[in-house]
């Protein structure tokens, strides 16, 4: 049998003239004016800006405070670490806060004060709080999602604002 070369252009080129011909439905990767409007990844959803989580003041350094966002039904873990953070909030930039929800199966997370990491007592995920909710070791395979603050510093208190990540057992972070 005879070998025939053909070009890589020429290949690539005859393929997709021969999907067209068949029917097939072209999915472009990437609409230049989309991507114009609204930054690739950008999600904006209606988050409530909630009213105090607590006064900085009263938060305890290195324990964590519970509270909801961005509704009841979702607990969620405020952290004055003491020392500043990386996306820290607050007079010291050293507040974090993140879903009590376990990013495995949904358990509630624990803070661990003395190696301050988040522990889910389920199948033992373990979370750096100091460092974006990042996944340390365990069954989890995601980051603990993170709850957006904002200080307000006329009244010395912190607000959610927002969620980075999908909270665990939600198709949505706004029900
Ligand atoms: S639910 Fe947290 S590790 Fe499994």
């Amino acid at each position: 049998m005879e070998d025939v070369k053909i070009s890589r252009r020429f290949f690539l080129k005859s393929s997709g003239t021969a999907a067209a011909a068949a029917g097939a439905t072209v999915i472009p990767i990437r609409d230049a004016n989309a991507a114009a409007a609204a930054p690739v990844g950008a999600v904006n959803l209606p988050y409530p800006k909630t009213t105090a989580i607590a006064a900085v003041k009263s938060m305890p350094l290195n324990e964590a405070v519970s509270f909801t966002y961005p509704d009841d039904s979702s607990a969620c873990i405020a952290i004055r670490m003491g020392t500043p953070v990386p996306g820290g909030v607050g007079p010291n930039r050293d507040i974090v806060a993140y879903s009590s929800f376990c990013t495995h199966m949904g358990c509630p997370v624990s803070y661990d004060p003395a190696n301050k990491v988040l522990k889910c007592g389920c199948h033992y995920s373990v979370f750096d709080p100091e460092h974006g909710g990042q996944m340390v070791l365990g069954q989890a395979t995601e980051n603990l999602p993170r709850i957006l603050l904002e200080y307000d510093a006329k009244t010395d208190s912190v607000r959610a604002v927002g969620v980075d990540g999908l909270i665990y057992g939600r198709q949505s972070n706004i029900l």
